[in-house]
């Protein structure tokens, strides 16, 4: 099993890929970490107490970032994942509180506990990530690896031509995570934005996982909306779990060894490129998305049953 912590702004995508990562039997889900990105901090820490929640973990949830490094905190995205995050669903109440730490500090401790055991996969911008590499270098050795969603290689952007949203929203950060010398696997659009899910297939959830899929059913027809009006497709971009994926199922993507790096201001701000003297990352390239999008939907659709939801 790999221990996982998940940092994330949840936001549509984020609650797929953290109740993929709950439900997978290869995955011991063992902490979030909440940053700004889709939602202001407070509400994704609030959104990702919920999930655990929602999936029973009794895990805990540290906040973290709520500005980037350097640049002024961007307009959140309330027209992709609405203003409380889930779409059109109201806000959501745990009954839990976060931990008593920041990201970074859990972050930091959590991987020296267990050192070469935990994985960090960041699915929202990466304040949290550079913030624990401030606070403690070891961890560069603690931790085991980290999976990025993040960046545009050869596809253009998706907040414009040029850069990905977790990148521009703390480009400062994104360059201080790949300057690091831990194992970075870096998964952008050139491969989550192949992998499509639609309505058919997160109806056929919400019936065989009346919880969980039921959950991200309700949650994702505001994202359809965004999809259809922005990208004219009957469905969604598969970003975030599509990042938790390739940790289950290594062999369904091509990967590219190669240094990243990121333009920090002017127009281009945010774009990710190879080439400059970063260690090099590895960067999926290609991707087999149908069977992407059968493994998510498989995870899912058991998730009940998975969790102890229902009775199988
Ligand atoms: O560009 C896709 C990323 O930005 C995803 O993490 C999604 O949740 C959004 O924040
Ligand atoms: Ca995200």
């Amino acid at each position: 099993m790999i221990k996982l912590i998940i940092d994330t702004d949840p936001g549509v995508d984020d609650a797929m890929a953290i109740l993929y990562a709950a439900a997978h039997p290869k995955l011991e889900l063992i902490g979030l970490t909440s940053v700004f990105g889709n939602v202001p901090v407070a509400t994704a820490t609030r959104n990702a107490l919920w999930l655990a929640e929602l999936a029973r973990l009794g895990i805990p949830v540290a906040e973290g970032a709520a500005v980037p490094l350097e640049q002024p905190l961007r307009p959140h995205p309330d027209f992709v994942h609405g203003i409380e995050g889930f779409g059109h669903l109201p806000p959501v109440t745990p009954s839990q509180q976060p931990d008593p730490r920041s990201a970074a500090q859990f972050l930091s401790e959590t991987c020296a506990a267990s050192p070469g055991e935990v994985t960090i996969c960041a699915i929202g911008p990466l304040s949290n990530l550079a913030a624990a590499l401030a606070l403690d270098p070891a961890i560069v050795r603690n931790a085991a690896q980290v999976v990025v969603m993040g960046g545009a290689l050869e596809t253009p952007g998706n907040v414009n031509e040029h850069a990905e949203a977790n990148i521009w929203n703390d480009p400062d950060a994104a360059a201080k995570v790949f300057a690091a010398d831990w194992p970075v696997t870096l998964v952008g659009l050139d491969i989550t934005e192949v992998v499509h899910c639609g309505p058919d297939d997160f109806a056929r959830v919400a019936r065989n996982a009346p919880v969980i899929g039921g959950f991200l059913n309700d949650a994702v027809q505001f994202y359809f909306d965004f999809h259809r009006a922005r990208h004219d497709i009957d469905g969604c971009h598969m970003h975030d779990p599509t990042a938790v994926i390739t940790l289950t199922d290594p062999g369904l993507f091509e990967y590219r060894e190669a240094p990243v790096q990121v333009t920090l201001d002017g127009e281009t701000a945010g774009r990710t490129s190879f080439g400059g003297d970063c260690p090099a990352a590895r960067v999926a390239m290609g991707v087999e998305a149908q069977s992407v999008l059968a493994e998510f939907l498989d995870t899912i659709g058991q998730a009940d049953t998975a969790l102890g939801l229902r009775q199988s």
